[in-house]
């Protein structure tokens, strides 16, 4: 079942990797396949470099497991939470890539204040409250943190990253981009209080980068 979409899901794990996003079995990747609305995910603490796409996990988005031998992410609850409540979103992706992480451990949303940032995340990274791992709590407090928001991703007090988007790959750069933002900020606070960019004009980097950069469709 879902033979692309397993495959996808398997590389993008690999992405993590290669991004130095995770150590040793920590984080995971989830995507909503659109048409049948069935999830595939990652097993529960298998080594990066020994997952393939037959180890993938499909669940509904009740949690029942309808294919896979192995036993589904821990997050698997608050993934499928996440779908339910966001029907935009087809991927999410979990980290603790480090110096994103080091603001969730202060319980510290990661300011917007550089042009790239304004551009990926049109605001801060916000910080959602602690959930304990294991049930859809955290996925609560992400659809609750980013719901007035214009960032893909949030960080969770004392945990780490979670990351959204229309595809698990979108996902994937969200918590790739939040890691870079994220170590560069840390380093202007260690340098003194970095220059603030006015509302209007994260505003207006935003659409820019989301409406006209790159090659849009259609052009
Ligand atoms: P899993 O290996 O069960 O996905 O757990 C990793 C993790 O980071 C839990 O928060």
């Amino acid at each position: 079942m879902l033979e692309a979409l397993r495959k996808e899901v398997c590389e993008l794990h690999a992405e993590l990797t290669r991004w130095n996003l995770v150590t040793w079995t920590a984080g995971n990747i989830s995507a909503r396949d659109p048409a049948t609305g069935l999830v595939v995910i990652k097993p529960s603490g298998i080594r990066y470099e020994h997952l393939t796409p037959d180890k993938m996990v499909i669940v509904d988005l009740d949690g029942a497991i309808l294919e896979g031998d192995l036993k589904a992410s821990s997050d698997t609850a608050s993934h499928l939470y996440i779908y339910r409540h966001r029907p935009d979103v087809n991927g999410v992706v979990h980290t603790h890539s480090r110096y994103a992480t080091a603001f969730a451990a202060l319980g510290r949303a990661i300011p917007c204040v550089t042009t790239g940032m304004s551009d990926e995340f049109g605001g801060p990274i916000p910080c959602g409250g602690f959930a304990l791992i294991g049930g859809e709590e955290i996925g609560k407090i992400v659809v609750e943190t980013l719901k007035d928001s214009h960032s893909p991703s949030c960080l969770l007090q004392n945990h780490g990253v979670f990351a959204t988007g229309p595809t698990a790959e979108a996902a994937v750069k969200a918590a790739v981009m939040t890691e870079d933002n994220a170590a560069t900020v840390w380093i202007a606070l260690q340098m003194g209080t970095p220059v603030p960019i006015s509302d209007e004009n994260i505003a207006r980097l935003h659409y820019r980068y989301t409406n006209i950069y790159g090659q849009q469709e259609g052009e």
